[in-house]
This record gives structure tokens, C-alpha cells and sequence, in this order.
């Protein structure tokens, strides 16, 4: 409670980010109002038991974020005007890294399988992880595909595919890309894959070894994060900002890493939402090509687009011999399906095929086979306009809570396309207390410092707004936006 004058020094956010959330509780509360002059140093370490350079620290953070104001020699005084929740539109820099605290690796545990599960439990409201709920699957569609492919296939349902995939499967894609004003250019090849992640592993273990530097983004995906460390690889962190990867830091990075690959989300990005604009794009492809480094494009979220025009993938940008680009239809047709694809230049694509071919030998006919029908029959086009509709209107309940109930200060990203919101709060907020207590209220979501490869992001979080329908969405955050003030 925010009066209750009690720190714990056992939590994970340091004392002084705590008083500080108890100091602003009471200016928010209206126990100090607007021109109240706060006790003395001495009388607020006193009333908290705690330091008085404890008690200093948090008052510099209530005046960096404009709860108080100190005069010269009289001491500090509520702000005549408190802050208001700017939301994104009306701020200047959106603050995506976060607060410069930071959080200790062995404070997160494994969350891949966490969140999964979290995402699944039915006594949650939960915003931590990205697919399609059920009530958006084609559910119907690929049960009947699914049946009639059996009936056609026969016996050859059950045997090894290629192992570089099913031809139909690889033609209906090629086809499907091409429909969308992205074919796959001559000198180009395509390997189908169990899901974008078996993508990513791939290019990893195939172009570089244990030790080896690779550049992602800051926040990235906790799935490269986790992918990484597992196979003692060494990420290293570069910044993104409103339009995605900021090619200055990607360029200082560059020239100090010596590292082998970058990895990066370019549309709608994960887990912050935001695009990076073609002229950014034109940027990061020619810096990686000047200096040898591999650039994989994760394009998990790429059919995801609901608003706004869409733009050329880094392989279809000119000198784009070092792209790798990883599809899925994990997140714009259904999960467990397992199915994605990778395109790359032959001669990329013959340094990876020894080992995808250890690893999977092959992946199921079945599968391969009901896609390329949907693709084909024009299933899948029809259910991408029904989606992005419900995306979209899902966005808007989420956004439009976000900032209805959030703490003042707080930020929040309006992504074009994707699942993902990324929220910013004041700083001095601890989105690891505030998981804790939103678990304990039957509210899931994923804490920030889960997609840095520093610890940073202690004050963020990112929420899925595919999972649930916009009434419930707008309770449940209004809810966790209430959690959030009186933490
Ligand atoms: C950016 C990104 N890439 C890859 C994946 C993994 O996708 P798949 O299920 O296709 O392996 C995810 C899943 O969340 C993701 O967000």
C-alpha cells in the first residue's frame, strides 16, 4: 500500500525506486497536493527507516519526472502541475530501452515454456505471448483440408518429404510471395522449416561458433535472447527506436564487435511493434554488407500489416546477397501447424542444408501439403483480411486502455501490424513488482527486462493484443493499469 510506509528490502526493485513510488502514491492520492512542501530530508529517512542519501535518490527521480520541484535553500515542493499521460503521439523520443536499471539475468528463469503456459492458463487474463487465439484460427478449414488430403494422398501422406521441403508446399509459397509483389528472384532458393525459430537456430549454428559475436536488436525477441546464450553465442545489444534498428548505433557496433550476424525483426517488430522504415532498411543492408556480416530477416509478424502502406523486404532491396529471410505461419495462420520457410541465395542456402538436414531430416507431408491447398485455393488470403480486421480492432481496445488507465508519464507504441504493444512507464516503476502483483490478481503479461541482453527495460512491458476480444482486453488493462498506479 502506498501509505503504508514499509520498503522491502528483499524485493527486487532498490529502496530508493520504491520510496519513490511511495512518495508519488501520496502526491497522486492528493495527501500532498500541488505546492505542498515535502517533510525534510532527515524526517522522510526517519519516517522510512532508511538512508538519507536512500531518501535523496528518490527525490532526484520525482523531480527528473516532474512530480516535484526543490527551490534553493527552502527545500522540495509538489509541482504546481503534475504530469500527464502524453501517450505516443504527443511525446518527443519514445524511451523504448527503458530506465537504465537494470535487472539480473538470474531474476527472469526460463520464459519461453513459462509464458506458453501462462498464455494457456485458463484462471489468467493473459497478455504475455503472441498467436492467434482460437476463435481467429481457420479452424474448420484446415480440419476439412486436412481430411481430404489424407483421402488424396494416401499412403504418400506418411512418408519422408523432401528434406528440403514438400514441392507443393515450396511452389504454393513461391506463388503466394509472388501474389503479394515479392517473388523470389532468379539466383534465390526456398527450404521449408518447422516455424521461423528453427530458422533462426540454423543460421546461427550454421555460420557461426560458440564464442562468436551477434548483433540484435535492443529489445529483441526473447526467443534469439534464449537461442544465443543456449548455444554460447554472444549477443550484443543495439538500440531501436520509433523506426526500428538505429543504424548509427548498428554502425558503432559494428565497427567494434567484429561480429558475424544481425538479426532483426523489421516489421512489427517484437516485442516493441514499430517498422523499420525503407530508408533505414537501404541503411542497415548496405552498413552489414560493408562489413561481411550476415543480416537475418525474422519476418514472423510480415503478413501481419492492418494500417499503412507495406514495404519491400531486405531481400528484395538491391545487394541483398547477404539477407537470409525467415517466414512463418505461426502467427498468421496457426501455430501448430510448425511450418515456415527460409529464403536465401543458393549459395547461403547450401551451408545450411547439411545441418537442417541433421537436425529434422524432414517435416511431415500432411502439414506441407494442407497449407499449399489453402494457399492455392485462396483460404489463406480470405482469412488474412478477416485477422488483420480483428487485429486491428484489438490494437485500438488496447491502445485505447493503455492510455485511458495507465499511470501518468506512461508511454505506449501504436503498432501498424503484429500482436505486440510496448508500454514504457515513468521511471521509478518496476514492471518485475508489477508482474508479481498482476499474477497474483489473475493478470499475465511480459516484463521488459525478458528482451534485453542487459538486464535494461525494468520499467517496461510488453502486451499481446491478439489474444483476447476487445471487452475483455479493456477490463483486464484497465485492471492492470489500476495494479500499476498504487504500485
Ligand atoms: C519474432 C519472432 N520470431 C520467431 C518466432 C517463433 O516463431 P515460430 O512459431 O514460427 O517458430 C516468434 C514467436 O513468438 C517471434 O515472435
Amino acid at each position: 500500500m502506498v501509505l503504508d510506509p514499509t520498503l522491502d528490502p528483499g524485493a527486487s526493485s532498490p529502496l530508493y525506486l520504491q520510496l519513490q513510488r511511495q512518495l508519488r502514491g501520496l502526491i497522486q492520492q492528493g495527501e500532498w497536493r500541488p505546492g505542498t512542501r515535502l517533510p525534510a530530508v532527515p524526517e522522510l529517512a526517519g519516517r522510512w527507516g532508511v538512508h538519507r542519501l536512500t531518501v535523496l535518490k528518490a527525490l532526484a527521480g520525482l523531480k527528473r519526472t516532474g512530480w516535484i520541484q526543490t527551490v534553493q535553500g527552502r527545500g522540495s515542493f509538489v509541482a504546481p502541475r503534475l504530469p500527464e499521460a502524453p501517450g505516443l503521439r504527443s511525446s518527443g523520443e519514445f524511451p523504448f530501452e527503458g530506465s537504465p536499471l537494470l535487472v539480473h539475468e538470474g531474476e527472469l528463469g526460463s520464459w519461453i515454456g513459462e509464458t506458453l503456459e501462462r498464455a494457456q492458463d485458463q484462471h489468467l487474463v493473459s497478455f504475455s505471448a503472441g498467436f492467434i487465439p482460437s476463435d481467429l484460427l481457420p479452424g474448420e478449414q484446415l480440419r476439412r483440408l486436412t481430411v481430404q488430403v489424407m483421402k488424396d494422398l494416401g499412403p504418400e501422406a506418411w512418408v519422408y518429404a523432401a528434406p528440403s521441403g514438400h514441392r507443393p508446399y515450396l511452389d504454393a509459397v513461391s506463388n503466394w510471395l509472388a501474389s503479394e509483389g515479392d517473388p523470389i528472384d532468379a539466383g534465390w532458393g526456398i527450404r521449408a522449416l518447422p516455424g521461423a525459430q528453427a530458422g533462426l537456430a540454423l543460421a546461427l549454428e550454421s555460420l557461426t561458433v560458440p564464442g562468436d559475436r551477434v548483433l540484435v536488436e535492443s529489445p529483441c525477441y526473447l526467443g534469439i535472447l534464449a537461442l544465443i546464450r543456449a548455444l554460447g553465442r554472444e549477443p550484443v545489444p543495439v538500440p531501436v527506436d520509433r523506426q526500428g534498428l538505429d543504424p548509427e548505433r548498428l554502425a558503432s557496433a559494428l565497427q567494434r564487435s567484429e561480429a558475424k550476424l544481425l538479426f532483426t525483426v523489421p516489421s512489427f517488430h517484437n516485442p516493441t511493434g514499430m517498422t523499420l522504415s525503407k530508408g533505414r532498411r537501404e541503411r542497415v543492408l548496405a552498413l552489414t554488407r560493408a562489413q561481411g556480416v550476415v543480416l537475418v530477416a525474422d519476418s514472423a509478424y510480415g503478413d501481419l500489416r492492418f494500417t499503412g502502406n507495406s514495404l519491400p523486404p531486405f531481400r528484395r532491396l538491391p545487394d541483398a546477397d547477404h539477407v537470409i529471410h525467415v517466414g512463418s505461419f505461426s502467427k498468421s495462420l496457426a501455430a501448430g501447424l510448425r511450418l515456415g520457410y527460409l529464403i536465401a541465395k543458393e549459395d547461403i542456402l547450401r551451408r545450411l542444408a547439411p545441418i537442417q538436414e541433421v537436425h529434422t531430416i524432414a517435416l511431415p507431408t500432411l502439414t506441407q501439403e494442407v497449407v499449399a491447398r489453402f494457399l492455392d485455393n485462396g483460404g489463406f488470403r480470405r482469412h488474412l483480411v478477416r485477422l488483420r480486421r480483428a487485429l486491428k480492432e484489438r490494437r485500438d481496445a488496447m491502445y485505447g486502455a493503455v492510455v485511458e488507465h495507465f499511470p501518468p508519464g506512461t508511454q505506449v507504441s501504436e503498432p501498424k501490424g503484429g500482436m505486440h504493444l510496448w508500454v514504457v512507464l515513468p521511471e521509478g516503476y518496476s514492471a518485475m513488482d508489477l508482474h508479481r502483483d498482476a499474477l497474483q490478481h489473475g493478470l499475465g503479461f511480459a516484463p521488459g527486462p525478458l528482451f534485453f541482453a542487459d538486464g535494461r527495460g525494468t520499467n517496461c512491458l510488453r502486451l499481446n493484443f491478439s489474444t483476447h476480444d476487445p471487452a475483455v482486453t479493456r477490463d483486464a488493462i484497465a485492471r492492470l493499469g489500476h495494479l500499476a498506479r498504487r504500485t
